[in-house]
């Protein structure tokens, strides 16, 4: 697998994940698993080993136990739509949710105009059609906050103006590499994203988590010591954070990504053409339909296997495919039908809800004029 030094929160790369075990220092989730399940049954994304990592994570389930407040902070960046890689962070939140968890779900549009450079019309279209995914998808809206970062509450930009005055240039390009204006908003903007619920405008101090894919580790360290440099003046403490592993594309190459089209699946795609994305998944099956029988098909790989693991099936059924594969009883054109099936139902149930709730969105989520 390729490997970088740092981890870039805007680039396409697969990284090494054991990297952040052993240069940036956050613990194996497994440890954790049994204390998790003592507050309900695991989800399946914990239990599989999909969230793989945390920081401080411990303490997160040690609140919840206790009833103390905790906030669930994650972000979208409305650049494109709304895929199965998505899905997976907002399955997060409902599952933190359920288990006492106030989720803060940022819709990212500063960074998306600074960073992907998309016209505000698209952004401000795309921030409804995430916004209506996430509530279809379980996150119970009346016990959440939903904001743009361009137009939420004042003491947010507050947040930013003294986060500013917090770090330095040679800190941020060190962890970022290269830097400009919009880049260094966006991540400003970011740190106060994870620490205002912490603030007394938001209802107080809260135990702060924010379930992040790996390429987002840069963000959650700089904020962390943002965190400890604010804490004298304004009480915040570092967030706790959970790592999981990014979706690959189902073209089989680096990560499911809204800026390659050719990687995901939308939960907004018509049904007919998502489940033909799916016939036409990246397997990394075997050359031949023989060798493949000989040798058995290697799901590690796969594509299709993967949205088995994070989103389609059971327990059993997980089981059920994978033996199936690896003994070689189980071929790629077999396996498609059987997961386009699951892809069907899904879709058509999900995309129902989401019709439903679509002209419910802004009750939820003051959009902004521009
Ligand atoms: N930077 C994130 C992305 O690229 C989006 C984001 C903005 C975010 N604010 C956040 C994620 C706060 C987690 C927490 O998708």
């Amino acid at each position: 697998m390729e490997s970088i030094e740092r981890f870039d929160p805007w680039g396409h790369v697969l990284i090494d994940y054991h990297k952040l075990f052993s240069v940036f220092g956050v613990e194996p989730m497994k440890n954790l698993l049994p204390k998790l399940e003592q507050l309900g049954p695991l989800h399946r994304l914990y239990r599989r080993g999909v969230v793989f990592a945390h920081r401080d994570f411990d303490k997160i389930v040690r609140a919840l136990k206790n009833g103390e407040k905790v906030a669930v902070v994650t972000g979208f960046m409305p650049s494109g739509p709304f895929h199965f890689g998505h899905k997976m962070v907002a399955d997060q939140v409902t599952y933190l949710q359920s288990l006492g968890a106030k989720p803060f779900i940022v819709i990212a549009d500063a960074e998306a105009y600074a960073v992907r450079g998309l016209p505000r019309s698209k952004i401000i279209e795309y921030a409804k059609i995430y916004v209506a995914n996430l509530i279809a998808l379980g996150v119970d809206p009346e016990r959440a906050t939903f904001y743009m970062q361009t137009n939420y509450r004042e003491p947010y930009y507050r947040l930013i103006q003294m986060a500013s005055a917090k770090a330095t240039l040679a800190e941020m390009t060190a962890i970022y590499g290269d830097l400009d204006p919009g880049k260094i908003m966006a991540v400003l903007t970011q740190v106060a994203d994870i620490l205002h619920p912490q603030l007394d405008d938001f209802g107080g101090y809260k135990h702060v988590v924010v379930p992040v894919g790996p390429d987002q580790d840069p963000h959650i360290r700089f904020t962390r010591d943002v965190a400890d440099r604010l804490s004298g003046e304004l009480g915040t403490r570092k967030p706790a954070s959970t790592y999981h592993r990014l979706m690959r594309g189902i073209d089989g190459s680096g990560k499911m990504s809204s800026s390659r089209p050719e990687s995901y699946i939308s939960l907004n795609d018509p049904v007919d053409v998502a489940v033909r994305k799916l016939m036409n998944a990246y397997t990394g099956g075997r050359a031949t339909a023989e060798e493949q029988r000989r040798l058995g098909g290697e799901p590690e790989k796969c594509a299709v296997y993967e949205l088995y693991l994070y989103h389609l099936a059971d327990d059993d059924l997980l089981k059920r495919v994978y033996n199936d594969c690896k003994a070689g009883r189980l071929l790629c054109g077999a396996d498609k039908q059987i997961a386009s099936k699951l892809l069907r139902e899904f879709l058509e149930e999900h995309q129902k809800r989401f019709k439903e709730v679509y002209d419910t969105v802004e009750d939820y989520i003051k959009l902004p004029s521009f």
